[in-house]
Order: structure tokens, then C-alpha cells, then sequence
């Protein structure tokens, strides 16, 4: 039972049905996970295709320079940027160098997991005459917990990088507390689970840096909802939890901290997207995807991906997968269990893309927390997504990288009530197919316009052409918030 679950819950992390299940099964104590005892099959096929690490902190400044030319600059007034070092002790990929074949040869090994600067293993494009939905280079198979390894090479050649900390706007604090936290089982005690990035964040406090101004120019990126950093639980219930404290304490408090998913009834933290599976070099390859997206045939009306809970305790996601199951001649759906081939599916970057490209709509019912990495995976297909809770909405969520309101359009995404789904009031596949094509292609097309904003561009290369990817709208507003707080401004969490 254990093992059973131990695997099942591994393969779904992966497959973006996102920490829910895993969380969810953390929460039962059926298995003791630790990032660095990955075991996904599907990685071991795909290493063949990975290139060297570059994911190391100790390559970080040579590897800067060589395409980062615009330091000193005048467009770089107000933008500056110091990277904090970090001392070796708190480096978690210390293990995870260049040419260490041994790291790379465990298929366990979340080494393999951050190659190419964290992008994970190349995905191949499809020979041609193959009908393969992936035709060019820039997908990978993206761990859902590589955030922190991507931003981390991004920030390395971000182009207003500066030596002095003095003239910097911003602060950033290079650590992975995502990856830290995966290395604790969950029947880990508060010691175990808290102990390292306290002695983190005490490192960190009493650096000179952070005393200029309490740390509140600070800045960093977790891998994590904001949930599994928020931990509350009585001392007698510690066991079978699985997140930490690390929001609760002093230092996290000060700095402006990005997760995959805010509370947006007590924030603390800002959202900003999981990393998909495309990751181009250059504006023509996005632009030629989105005329792909726009074009591709889409026989479904809706789609879903992923799994339903033990014994009915997600009810609505129970009502999701009936519904496609009812209606076989409208919904696609991977179940991502092991009947009808579903996990097969799910494991399948490939496979969930041409899902979500052959789709209208895609379903997005919350699973253990409210956001999922298919929402994203879903509007980089140009899927129009279908919310069933406010906290799962962009809107709520992406502050900083969906259109707000009516502002700009913002008729990207339906939200339906999940009470009048569960009291059959409504009915998912006539509330879909009431929008007429017309309707469906605006909204797609607000879709579209938006892929750019969720994307994380390949960190290794110069990019080719002008666009603001995730990363450049996060720096952006990051630095947007730490100018306002130096000068005095009390923004708590309203930018
Ligand atoms: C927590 O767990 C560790 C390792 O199992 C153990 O050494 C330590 O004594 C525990 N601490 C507490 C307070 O129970
Ligand atoms: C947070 O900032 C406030 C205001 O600058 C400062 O008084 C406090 O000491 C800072 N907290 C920490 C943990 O440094
Ligand atoms: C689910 O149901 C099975 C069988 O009835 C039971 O053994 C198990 O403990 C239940 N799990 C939860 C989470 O309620
Ligand atoms: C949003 O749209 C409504 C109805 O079209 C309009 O009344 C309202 O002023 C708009 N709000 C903004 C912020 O544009
Ligand atoms: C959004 O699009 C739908 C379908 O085209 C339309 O019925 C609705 O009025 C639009 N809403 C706004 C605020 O534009």
C-alpha cells in the first residue's frame, strides 16, 4: 500500500495534477517524500536527451558575464539589482556539478530534475510527417518544483546586475527553500522541518546587506504554495503534516516573496506562474506557437487532466471526471490513474499538450490547494480555462501577469459555481456549449495574447527579439515594490 501510493503520488507531482495529491497523501502519512529520492520512470527515458547542468552556484558569475551587456546603462536607473551570495553551506544543488556523470546517472536524483539551468530534459520535436504536437525546439519535460532553479539562472543574466549593494533597488536572495523543504518526509519533526532555513534565514539576517533596511528590499522565489509554508498544526499533530513555518517567521515577513499560489485572504506572499513546458529563445518561436494554438482543430468542447481523491473527498473533481465521462464525445480527459491508460497520459508533457491544444475549454477544479499547474499548462495550449473557485482565478492569483478586470478585456476564462455544479442546478457541458464560436474565439484569442506573460524563456540563451516573459514582469513589479518601500511607503500586500 505504502509503495503503491509512494509511486502514484511521485508520478503526479510530475504530471502537473500539482502538490494537491501529494499534499493530500502527506496528509494521510502513506509515504516519506524527499525531492532527492524522485523516482519517475518517465526521467530515466529522457536523460539521454538532458545537456550538462548549469544549474550550479559556484559557475554563477562566469556564466553571467558572457551575454550580459548593458550594465552602467541608463535604461538600468531605478533597476539595479544585487545578488546576494550565498554561503556554500546553504547551496542545495551542491551535489549537482558539471561532468559529475555519477549525479546524473541516478535516476532518483533531483540533479537530473534541474538540468538545462532547470528546465529539465529536452523534450525532442517530432520528426516531420509526424502528426507529434511538439515540432520545434524550447519544450522540456519542467519539473513543477524547478521555479527557483530557473529564476535563479534568469537573475544571473538579468542585465542590471550590480557589485554594489548599495546602489541596488532590489536585493535578491538566491536560496531554495522549495527544494529544502522537499528534502524533510513528513513525519518529520518541527525541528527537522524548520531547523535548516531558520539557520537560513539567521545567516541571512545578519548579513551587512540586509541590514541597510530590515531586509525589506529583499527578495525571493519559493517552489511552493504558500500553503505548504504556513504550516499550523498542534505539536501532538506534527506528524503528517508536511509544509514548514518559513512564512511565519520574522525575515519572510520583511522581504517580498514569490510562491506559485497566494492566500489571497491573508497575504504574505506574491503568485506568479509555475513554469510550463515551453521555454523558447525567441520571439518568432512564440509567435509561430501561438499561430499554432490559434489554428490547431479542437474537437473537444472541454478537457480535463487529473486524478480523483480517495472515497469522494473532492466532490466537484469527482463531478468533473463523471461529466467527461458521460459525455466521451465532448470532454477529453486524462484520468491520470493507471485505468484507460490515463497515467500514461499524464506522464506525457507531449501528450498533455496535444490534449489541451485539441480543446476548447479545460476544466480546472481545485485540488488541495486552489491553483493548479494545468491552468497554466492549459492557456499555453490555448485552452480557455474554467475556474470553479475565486482563489483558483488568475485574477486573483497572477496580480501581477493576468489582464485585471475589465481593463484589458480580462474575458479569458470562465468561472462557474462549484455549489450549483454539485446541486446540479448547472450542468458543465451546457454552460460550455452555450458560447458560441465566435465567443469562444475572442475569448481564445485573450488566451493567446496572454502566453507570453505565464512563459519562462530559456535562461541559457540571449533571447531573441523583444517580449516580457513571466520572469521580466516579476522583476519589473519586484523592483516596482522595493523602490515604494524605500522610500518609506507601508505597501503591505495591495502591489
Ligand atoms: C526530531 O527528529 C530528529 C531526527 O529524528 C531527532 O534527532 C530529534 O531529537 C527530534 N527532536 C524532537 C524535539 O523531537
Ligand atoms: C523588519 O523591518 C523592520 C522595519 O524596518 C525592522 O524594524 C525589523 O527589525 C525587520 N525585521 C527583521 C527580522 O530584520
Ligand atoms: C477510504 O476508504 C477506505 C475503505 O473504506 C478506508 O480504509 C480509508 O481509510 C478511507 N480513507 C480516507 C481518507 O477516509
Ligand atoms: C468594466 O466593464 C463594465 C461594463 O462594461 C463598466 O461599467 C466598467 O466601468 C468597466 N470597468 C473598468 C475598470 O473598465
Ligand atoms: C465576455 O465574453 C462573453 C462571450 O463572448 C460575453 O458574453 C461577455 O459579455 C463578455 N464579457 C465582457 C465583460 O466583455
Amino acid at each position: 500500500m505504502e509503495a503503491h501510493y509512494h509511486n502514484k503520488c511521485l508520478l503526479y507531482a510530475l504530471l502537473l495534477v500539482g502538490s494537491w495529491i501529494c499534499s493530500f497523501l502527506l496528509h494521510l502519512q502513506f509515504f516519506h517524500l524527499s525531492l532527492l529520492r524522485y523516482s519517475f520512470p518517465y526521467y530515466h527515458r529522457l536523460r539521454a536527451a538532458s545537456v550538462p547542468l548549469e544549474a550550479t552556484f559556484a559557475s554563477s558569475h562566469a556564466f553571467a558575464q558572457d551575454f550580459t551587456s548593458s550594465r552602467r546603462s541608463p535604461s538600468c536607473d531605478g533597476r539595479y539589482v544585487y545578488m546576494l551570495d550565498i554561503h556554500p553551506r546553504f547551496d542545495l544543488l551542491n551535489a549537482c556539478v558539471d561532468g559529475s556523470s555519477s549525479l546524473l546517472e541516478d535516476e532518483h536524483g533531483a540533479c537530473v530534475l534541474m538540468s538545462n539551468a532547470g528546465l529539465g530534459p529536452a523534450l525532442a520535436p517530432a520528426a516531420s510527417g509526424d502528426d507529434g504536437v511538439i515540432s520545434s525546439n524550447g519544450w522540456f519535460n519542467t519539473n513543477q518544483y524547478s521555479l527557483e532553479v530557473i529564476f535563479h539562472n534568469r537573475m544571473r543574466h538579468y542585465e542590471c546586475l550590480t557589485d554594489d549593494p548599495a546602489s541596488s533597488s532590489a536585493v535578491y536572495v538566491p536560496y531554495y527553500p522549495g527544494l529544502e523543504l522537499n528534502r524533510h518526509a513528513c513525519e518529520a519533526n518541527a525541528t527537522e522541518r524548520d531547523g535548516p532555513s531558520g539557520e537560513f534565514l539567521r545567516w541571512l539576517s545578519s548579513r551587512p546587506e540586509w541590514a541597510a533596511h530590515g531586509g525589506r528590499d529583499h527578495f525571493m522565489v519559493v517552489a511552493k504554495t504558500t500553503w505548504m509554508l504556513r504550516r499550523r498544526v498542534q505539536p501532538d499533530e506534527e506528524a503528517g503534516s508536511c509544509g514548514n513555518r518559513f512564512l511565519d517567521r520574522a525575515e519572510p515577513r520583511n522581504m517580498t516573496v514569490l510562491t506559485y499560489e497566494s492566500n489571497i485572504w491573508d497575504r504574505r506572499d506574491m503568485a506568479v506562474p509555475y513554469p510550463s513546458y515551453f521555454h523558447p529563445s525567441s520571439s518568432g518561436a512564440v509567435s509561430a506557437w501561438q499561430a499554432r494554438a490559434r489554428a490547431a482543430p479542437r474537437p473537444w468542447l472541454f478537457a480535463f487532466a487529473g486524478a480523483r481523491r480517495p472515497n469522494g473527498t473532492l466532490l466537484l473533481r469527482d463531478r468533473v471526471i463523471d461529466t467527461c465521462v458521460s459525455v466521451p464525445a465532448r470532454c477529453g480527459m486524462f484520468g491520470c490513474d493507471s485505468q484507460r491508460g490515463g497515467l500514461e497520459g499524464c506522464r506525457s508533457p507531449e501528450k498533455l499538450v496535444a490534449l489541451f491544444l485539441s480543446a476548447r475549454f479545460c476544466l480546472q477544479p481545485r485540488g488541495d490547494s486552489f491553483m493548479r499547474r494545468s491552468s497554466v499548462d492549459a492557456v499555453i495550449a490555448g485552452c480557455v480555462p474554467v475556474f470553479f473557485h475565486e482563489a483558483s482565478t488568475f485574477e486573483k492569483q497572477y496580480r501581477w501577469h493576468a489582464p485585471q478586470g475589465n481593463k484589458s478585456g480580462g474575458n479569458y476564462s470562465v468561472f462557474i459555481d462549484p455549489d450549483d455544479v454539485l446541486q446540479g442546478k448547472v450542468d458543465i457541458e451546457e454552460v460550455l456549449g452555450r458560447y458560441t464560436d465566435e465567443e469562444v474565439a475572442a475569448m481564445r484569442e485573450e488566451v493567446i495574447r496572454m502566453i507570453p506573460r505565464l512563459l519562462y524563456k530559456d535562461p541559457r540563451v540571449r533571447f531573441q527579439g523583444h517580449m516580457s516573459d513571466a520572469f521580466d514582469i516579476a522583476i519589473d513589479e519586484v523592483l516596482a515594490r522595493t523602490r515604494r518601500i524605500k522610500n518609506g511607503e507601508d505597501l503591505g500586500w495591495q502591489i
